[in-house]
């Protein structure tokens, strides 16, 4: 889920009228403080995604009633899921978010009841703080998005919780956690570059259907702590509570209180709270940028320019010479070299000032998936194996240093012809 970036902006022209009112407090802490207590049932809306054609995939605001109604998830008692996370017990915990705490669980594979820990289906389960009227919106749009929205590349909901000031979700359960972890904890394995690239494939496929969707959805909230994988690394889009309808008809965006991730949002977005798709894509630039560099998007232990993912490794992405600068060191040169550059390119055309200039996603699954399928595939699976040191020349070397100046973006067009790698 996600924070607010901004509180100083004016919204003008919101088809969302639900964001219209809300004040909600700028953090830098990853969670939204609130004053107001939620207090169910409410009469909340949240746009509603239909999957269906003409008149069913109009975007109407339902009631919290109208969705938990229509859904077919399952409606879980509060009791039943601390049964079967052994009463949220600390050594359950899988995660914490800004939101609230995710806690292993176990439920009856047929019946979906909870089952005995250990028993049946390991699922996934947040507990959300109980903070208010941002924390349920969140729930409730998370409900209502993943409740009808369905694709391989999208975690699977399986049902939701919502008792007194109690807000649940029960999720498929992704065994390898989320991206996050993989690249940046300091006890993980390090991802192959082929890996990183089956990630990246993954999640921009998600992100397609998103786009690409009859009513198309604006998700909000890519970071690498919202992809999680599943044992084989078929990376899934988690977190739909900021999700939002795109524009339709004559519209070009629609207008929003600015959520997100410090590091990961669009800059015209932060700036205006004008949303479109290609807010999306910049995010997706990110990712690639930190599966790329191993850094994370925003640092507050770093100084200065480092501090900022993009403004750092902005200047070495169309160079082809100082790419390998800001190459993680845990890929110990493991990569081939073109593909990187191909990488950093489609990074660089994301993360784009201007966001017409930026790929649509599609186009840049279509970048990711030729890099992914290209014939010397295998040759790049060969690299990951660890029993195979390969001294590299020394210019190939990783190094700290920075560059003195920066360079221009790269003049490539966008779509680049699928090169495959060597
Ligand atoms: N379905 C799942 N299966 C396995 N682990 C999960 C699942 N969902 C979440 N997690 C774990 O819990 C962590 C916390 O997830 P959560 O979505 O609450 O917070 P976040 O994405 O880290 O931050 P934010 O609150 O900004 O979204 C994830 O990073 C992941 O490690
Ligand atoms: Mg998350």
């Amino acid at each position: 889920m996600g924070n607010c970036l901004d509180h100083s902006l004016n919204f003008e022209g919101s088809q969302n009228t639900s964001d219209q009112s809300k004040t909600i407090t700028k953090t830098s802490s990853g969670t939204v403080p609130s004053t107001i207590t939620c207090s169910p049932p409410s009469n909340l809306t949240a746009p509603s995604y239909g999957e269906k054609s003409g008149s069913d995939a109009l975007i109407t605001p339902r009631t919290e009633g109208e969705i938990l109604a229509s859904s077919n998830l399952k409606d879980f008692t509060f009791s039943e899921l601390r049964n079967a996370t052994r009463n949220f017990r600390p050594d359950s915990l899988l995660g914490e978010g800004g939101f609230g705490h995710v806690y292993k669980g176990w439920i009856d594979e047929q019946s979906l009841a909870a089952s005995k820990p250990g028993v049946g289906r390991i699922v996934a389960i947040k507990k959300l703080k109980p903070e208010g009227f941002q924390g349920h919106k969140e729930w409730l749009t998370e409900v209502d998005y993943l409740g009808r929205l369905h694709h391989p590349n999208l975690v699977k909901l399986i049902g939701y919780c919502s008792e007194g000031d109690d807000r649940l979700l029960v999720y498929e359960f992704m065994p390898k956690g989320s991206l996050e972890n993989h690249l940046f904890r300091r006890s993980a394995e390090p991802l192959s570059w082929a890996i990183r690239i089956k990630v990246a494939v993954g999640a921009a496929r998600g992100l397609s259907f998103l786009h690409d969707a009859e009513s198309q959805v604006i998700y909000r909230d890519v970071k690498a702590s919202n992809i999680l994988v599943d044992a084989a690394f078929n990376a899934k889009l988690s977190d739909f509570g900021l999700a939002k309808a795109g524009p339709t008809g004559d519209r070009t965006h629609v207008t929003t209180q600015v959520m997100g991730t410090h590091g990961y949002a669009a800059p015209e977005y932060v700036a205006t709270g004008r949303l479109t798709a290609r807010a999306d894509v910049y995010s997706f630039g990110v990712v690639l940028l930190e599966l790329l560099s191993g850094r994370r998007a925003f640092d507050k232990s770093k100084v200065g320019v480092e501090q900022n993912l993009v403004d750092w490794a902005k200047p070495y992405l169309g160079d082809k010479r100082k790419l390998f600068r800001i190459m993680d060191t845990k890929l110990e040169g493991q990569y081939p070299k073109k593909g990187a550059y191909t990488i950093a390119n489609l990074a660089l055309q994301c993360i784009s000032h201007e966001p017409k200039q930026r790929p649509r996603m599609r186009e840049v699954l279509t970048a990711l998936q030729s890099l992914h399928d290209a014939k010397d595939g295998p040759k790049l699976l060969q690299i990951e194996r660890k029993d195979v040191p390969v001294k590299l020349p020394a210019r190939y070397r990783p190094s700290p240093r920075m560059p003195a100046t920066a360079t221009e973006a790269l003049p490539l067009p966008f779509p680049k012809p699928a090169t495959p790698v060597r």
